[in-house]
C-alpha cells in the first residue's frame, strides 16, 4: 500500500467534500465518511495533514457562507473526535499542533482555482511535502486543488480513490454479462455522451427521469408537461437511430401526476396535462427481471421524483432488486445513495460510488487529468 511508504511528513490531502447541505446542516455524509481510512491511516504514520476541498459552485474571489467548509471541519472532527484547526486561507500561516489536523476553507472561494492557475497551483504545493489525492468524485476537473498541485509536489493517491477505481476497472473490464446500465436524471445535457458511449458497451440501457422523457419525445410520444430538455431532442433522435438502440428498454407504462392525482397510465395513455414523475407498474416489473438476469449493473440517477411519494417506487424497488440480486453492481451519484442508505442497503451492493460526473466520464473513457499522475 503507497501510503504505508509517507511516515512523518506534512501532506496536504484533496478530499471531495461537496455534500449535499441544508441551512448549514449535512444532508448526506457519505463522501465525508469514505475520507476517515486515509485520514486515520496517514495520522497512524504520524504525519501532519491538511486538508482541503470544494463545495458547490461560489464565485472566485466572494466568499459565500453558505459554502463555507466550516460546518463540514466541526463534523469531521467529532467522526474522529480529534481538533482539526480551521484556516480562512491559504496565505495564512498554516501552523497546527502535533495532535491537530488542519483545514482550509473552500478552494473555490479562491481566484484562479477553477483555471488551474499556476501560482495558486505553487502556493498550494509550498504548504506540504506531498499531495494525496483522494477526491474521485472532482478527479474530471482540472483545477489548482485537483490536477495543478500535482504539477509541483509528489502526488499519491488515497485509500478511497484506489479502492474506487479497481473495482469500477473489475465493472469494465471483466466482462460480466449481460452488463445493465441504468442512467436517470433531470437532465439529458449532462449525461448524452456517456449514454452514447455506454450503449455500445451494455447489454440493456435503462433510462429514468428527464433523459427518458426527452428520448419518449423524441420517439413521438406525448409526454404532457413533463420536463424534458427540447434542444437535445435532435441528439436523442440519432441516438435512437443508431445500431444499439434495441438495447434502450423503453417503459410501457407511466405514474403520473393527472388531475391532481396519482396515476398509472400507458404511455399512449399520456395527455397534455400529464407529468411524468415516476416509472409504471408493468415497466418495474420488466425492469425487475432484466436486473435479475444480469451478471453486471451499473446505476447512476434516481428514477423518478423520490421526493414525493408514490414517485419514489421505482427507485426504492430498483434499489431493493438490485441488493437481492447476486451480482456485480456498481450505485454512483450524489442523488442516488441517500435513498439506498435511507433503505439501510449500502452493505449489498458491490461498490457505492463517491464519483457523479466523475464517475461517468471514467465510464465512458473520458478525461480524469490527475489520474495519470496517480499510480493506480
Ligand atoms: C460532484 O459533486 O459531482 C463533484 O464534487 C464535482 O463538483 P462540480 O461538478 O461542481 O465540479
Amino acid at each position: 500500500m503507497i501510503l504505508d511508504s509517507i511516515v512523518s511528513k506534512r501532506i496536504l490531502v484533496r478530499f471531495d467534500f461537496n455534500v449535499p447541505m441544508n441551512k448549514g446542516n449535512i444532508v448526506n455524509d457519505f463522501r465525508i465518511k469514505q475520507s476517515l481510512e486515509t485520514i486515520q491511516k496517514l495520522l497512524e504514520n504520524k504525519n501532519k495533514i491538511i486538508i482541503f476541498s470544494h463545495l458547490g459552485r461560489p464565485t472566485e474571489g466572494v466568499y459565500e457562507e453558505s459554502l463555507s467548509l466550516k460546518p463540514i471541519c466541526k463534523y469531521l472532527s467529532a467522526l474522529l473526535d480529534r481538533d482539526i484547526k480551521f484556516f480562512n486561507s491559504y496565505t495564512d500561516d498554516i501552523n497546527f499542533k502535533d495532535y491537530e489536523i488542519a483545514m482550509l476553507e473552500n478552494v473555490r472561494f479562491n481566484k484562479g482555482e477553477k483555471s488551474s492557475n499556476s501560482d495558486l497551483s505553487k502556493a498550494y504545493a509550498s504548504l506540504a511535502d506531498y499531495f494525496v489525492f483522494d477526491a474521485f468524485g472532482v478527479s474530471h476537473r482540472k483545477e489548482s486543488s485537483t490536477f495543478g498541485v500535482s504539477e509541483y509536489l509528489k502526488t499519491y493517491p488515497g485509500l478511497n480513490i484506489s479502492n474506487e477505481i479497481s473495482t469500477i476497472n473489475k465493472l469494465i473490464n471483466e466482462d460480466s454479462r449481460p452488463m445493465t446500465i441504468i442512467i436517470s436524471g433531470a437532465k439529458v445535457s449532462t449525461k448524452l455522451i456517456v449514454i452514447k458511449k455506454l450503449l455500445a458497451k451494455c447489454d440493456f440501457m435503462i433510462l429514468g427521469g428527464g433523459i427518458l422523457n426527452t428520448f419518449l419525445k423524441a420517439k413521438g410520444s406525448e409526454i404532457g408537461k413533463s420536463l424534458y430538455e427540447e434542444d437535445l431532442v435532435n441528439e436523442a433522435k440519432n441516438i435512437l437511430s443508431s445500431d444499439f438502440s434495441s438495447k434502450i428498454i423503453f417503459p410501457t407504462d407511466l405514474s403520473c401526476e393527472s388531475e391532481s392525482k396519482p396515476k398509472n397510465k400507458d404511455v399512449c395513455n399520456i395527455s397534455k396535462n400529464d407529468i411524468i414523475f415516476d416509472i409504471g407498474e408493468k415497466s418495474l416489473t420488466e425492469i425487475k427481471s432484466i436486473i435479475n438476469k444480469s451478471s453486471a449493473i451499473f446505476w447512476n440517477g434516481p428514477l423518478g421524483y423520490v421526493e414525493k411519494e408514490p414517485f419514489d417506487r421505482g427507485t426504492i424497488e430498483l434499489a431493493k432488486t438490485i441488493a437481492e440480486h447476486n451480482c456485480f453492481s456498481i450505485i454512483g451519484g450524489g442523488d442516488t445513495l441517500p435513498i439506498i442508505e435511507n433503505l439501510n442497503l449500502q452493505s449489498q451492493y458491490s461498490c457505492l460510488s463517491t464519483g457523479g460526473g466523475s464517475l461517468l466520464t471514467y465510464l465512458e473513457g473520458g478525461d480524469l487529468p490527475i489520474l495519470d499522475k496517480l499510480d493506480l
